[in-house]
């Protein structure tokens, strides 16, 4: 089954699909999908100190769902516009971005940060894709991409020191199969256990009409129990402050901001 991100249509004016309706269906074939990549440039808007800066992002327009991490979707340009709104909170530090996909946000996020590693899982061309989108944009600069799959039960030497030595932890739009969805908050919870973070997560709450006609949001209920189930947790003598963001931010880049874009940060704080 093909998927295409809400920023097609954003963007390219053309039909959107049924987005991750499918969940089961993914197969070994959809990983060697061979949709050709676009480029397209995203140019930044009135933001004082990155005037008219462009972003040139190589990307697809529509990919099975085992590939949707070579689109570019809605959660990447909010994180992006809360980063440029909000760039104290990520000047001098060591960002971790969590399935980065194309690297869109993790490309705002160095413009700012000391240092900011951007991982996804291994599969396909997905990496390669990140990784050419950064030295593109900022070429032998402070952002580089890794491998990190919420699969793991445990993270490797090549990932471990950065994520412990992490400050801020970026995840766009990672919420669209309720099993990645478990792996990502055993992640989450994982990279907590280091202690000292502050977690930005931007989420769609992608509406459906069930078989009786109700609009349901299935995923983004499941993202919410899970987090509801975190927030009861105590984690080295600290409990976790979890907050639902407003977004009335400046946009600063051209999309469709819409309601059902929302924000959430996670703050462990000393009892
Ligand atoms: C909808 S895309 C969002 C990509 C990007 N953050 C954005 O907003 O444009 C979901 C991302 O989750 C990644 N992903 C899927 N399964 C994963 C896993 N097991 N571990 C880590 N990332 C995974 C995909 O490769 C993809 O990059």
């Amino acid at each position: 089954m093909a998927v295409s991100s809400e920023v097609k249509e954003d963007y390219f004016l053309s039909t959107i699909g049924a987005v991750f309706e499918n969940e089961n269906e993914n197969s070994e074939s959809d990983i060697n999908d061979d949709l050709s990549t676009v480029e397209t440039v995203f140019e930044i808007q009135d933001c004082v100190e990155f005037p008219k800066k462009k972003i040139v992002l190589k990307h697809t327009l529509s990919s099975s769902v085992d590939m949707v991490g070579l689109q570019v979707w809605r959660g990447a340009f909010l994180l992006a516009d809360f980063i440029l709104h909000h760039q104290h909170i990520f000047k001098d530090k060591l960002v971790v971005e969590l399935a980065g996909g194309t690297g869109f946000t993790a490309i705002v996020a160095g413009l700012v940060a000391k240092q900011v590693i951007s991982t996804d899982v291994d599969r396909g061309n997905i990496l390669s894709l990140l990784s050419s989108n950064l030295e593109k944009n900022l070429p032998g600069g402070n952002v580089e991409c890794r491998e990190l799959d919420f699969f793991w039960d445990a993270f490797p030497d090549s990932i471990s020191s950065e994520l412990r030595d992490s400050d801020v932890i970026l995840a766009a739009d990672v919420v669209y199969d309720k099993n990645i969805t478990r792996h990502f908050f055993k992640t989450v919870q994982n990279i907590l256990n280091f202690g000292g973070k502050t977690i930005f997560i931007a989420i769609e709450r992608r509406l459906w009409t069930d078989n009786h006609g109700n609009l349901v949001a299935p995923n983004f209920d499941i993202f919410k129990e899970h987090l509801e189930e975190l927030s009861n947790l105590q984690i080295n003598e600290s409990e976790l402050l979890v907050e639902e963001l407003k977004t009335d931010f400046p946009k600063y880049f051209e999309y469709n901001r819409v309601p059902e874009l929302t924000l959430w940060k996670i703050v462990l704080a000393k009892l």
